[in-house]
């Protein structure tokens, strides 16, 4: 390996003109750098600039500003075909006359392969995604999910050291997408190869993801491991955008080590013992951040622990949890409470009911105002 990163995006921007005439930067100063052999998601809402990053990378798109680095070597206009990464788009569309052993060994025969190496190679790739002896079918007589598998197939044959997956999933039902979302995890870290996926779907690049880019608006929000943009969303644009989040604005009204005092306007509470990270000081406003599982429904108020009572305003079962909305001095805060219990009649908090709520400072997140 001549380089650490397999692909490196440097500073890039992107910026179309419109047929309306205008310019937008569709990719806005994005930097991110993707480690050989990992599994690295690029996560956001829809015209984010997910699609446009992947084809600076692929060398369908040029970039405006910036450039990209493919195990080291700055690519400036050097087409795709002589880039090391292969490509499975959003749309994967099969070629419907031909067989799935054509389909795959379609890249192969323009390329001039042998004849036996290429039935070796698309075998070997057609058994890496479980479609060994379907190879004479046509696309449509698979399911949707087996059709996937020959795009990805189409992508594998060629060996490539990076691989580049545009929303794979997205035509698929969820079940369907989960089983599949778990097997080409297994592919990936069987393989070794790098694997940029791009998705807009929190939960799977959670469950997929070495590491997640979160983007809006063209922008680079957070990097990191799945459990630090969940547990450490470095902005309120991110907590809300990965999980969900009770936000209360504060203001910061002491501080003593790494420890804080943050009084909340709505509540015209105080909450105590808040660990508030680097560069906020005493009177900076706030945004407080406190995920609904992680609020505990308690039955007593005991004072100086952060608990504050209520009552349940409504709930809502969804089988694997209770979802419960408190209303605390006028404002609705989300908890979940998970059923542990397996119960038919009794329900767990009736409306109206008395509650208390147990805010831990451990996860309680002090986001610097937006
Ligand atoms: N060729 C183009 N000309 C003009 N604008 C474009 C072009 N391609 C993309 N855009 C715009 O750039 C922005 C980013 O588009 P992009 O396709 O990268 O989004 P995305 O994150 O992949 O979204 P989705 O999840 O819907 O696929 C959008 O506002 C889109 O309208
Ligand atoms: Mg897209």
């Amino acid at each position: 390996m001549t380089s650490e990163f397999a692909v490196e995006m440097r500073d890039v921007v992107k910026k179309f003109i419109t047929p309306e005439g205008h310019e937008i930067s569709a990719v806005d100063h994005v930097t991110m750098q993707i480690k050989n052999g990992e599994f690295f998601s690029m996560l956001g809402s829809s015209g984010c600039g997910k699609t446009t990053s992947l084809r600076m990378v692929a060398g369908f798109e040029w970039t405006t500003e910036g450039e990209v680095f493919i195990e080291g070597k700055p690519m400036g206009h050097i087409p795709p075909f002589q880039r090391k990464v292969n490509t499975v788009f959003q749309s994967y569309a099969l070629f419907q006359h031909l067989t799935v052993f054509q389909n795959v060994a379609f890249g192969l025969e323009m390329e001039h392969v042998e004849k036996e190496e290429i039935k070796q190679r698309v075998g070997r790739a057609l058994e890496m995604v479980q479609l060994t002896g379907m190879d004479r079918r046509k696309p449509k007589q698979l399911s949707g999910g087996q059709q996937q598998r020959v795009a990805l197939a189409r992508a594998l044959v060629k060996t490539p050291e990076v691989l580049l997956l545009d929303e794979p999933l997205g035509a698929l039902d969820l079940k369907l997408r989960k089983e599949m979302q778990l097997e080409l995890k297994a592919l990936q870290q069987q393989l070794g190869i790098t694997f940029i996926y791009v998705t807009h779907d929190q939960e799977e690049a959670l469950a997929m993801s070495d590491r997640i880019a979160v983007m809006s608006h063209g922008r680079v929000q957070q990097i990191g491991s799945p459990v630090e943009v969940y547990e450490r969303p470095v902005n309120k644009f991110v907590a809300d955008f990965i999980g969900e989040s009770n936000f209360l604005e504060g203001r910061i009204n002491s501080i003593s080590e790494s420890e804080a005092k943050v009084f909340i306007h709505s509540l015209n509470v105080e909450l105590i013992g808040i660990p508030i990270s680097e560069g906020l000081v005493n009177g900076d406003e706030v945004t407080v951040c406190i995920r609904p599982e992680k609020i505990r429904i308690v039955e007593e108020d005991i004072p100086n622990q952060n608990i504050f009572c209520g009552k349940v305003a409504n709930t809502v079962y969804i089988g694997a949890d209770t979802h419960v909305f408190v209303n605390l001095y006028g404002i609705k805060l989300k908890v979940w409470e998970q059923n542990f219990i397996s119960r038919l009649h009794s329900k767990l908090y009736a409306v109206g009911q008395d509650v208390c709520l147990a805010l831990a400072p451990e996860n309680t997140l002090v986001l610097k105002k937006d």
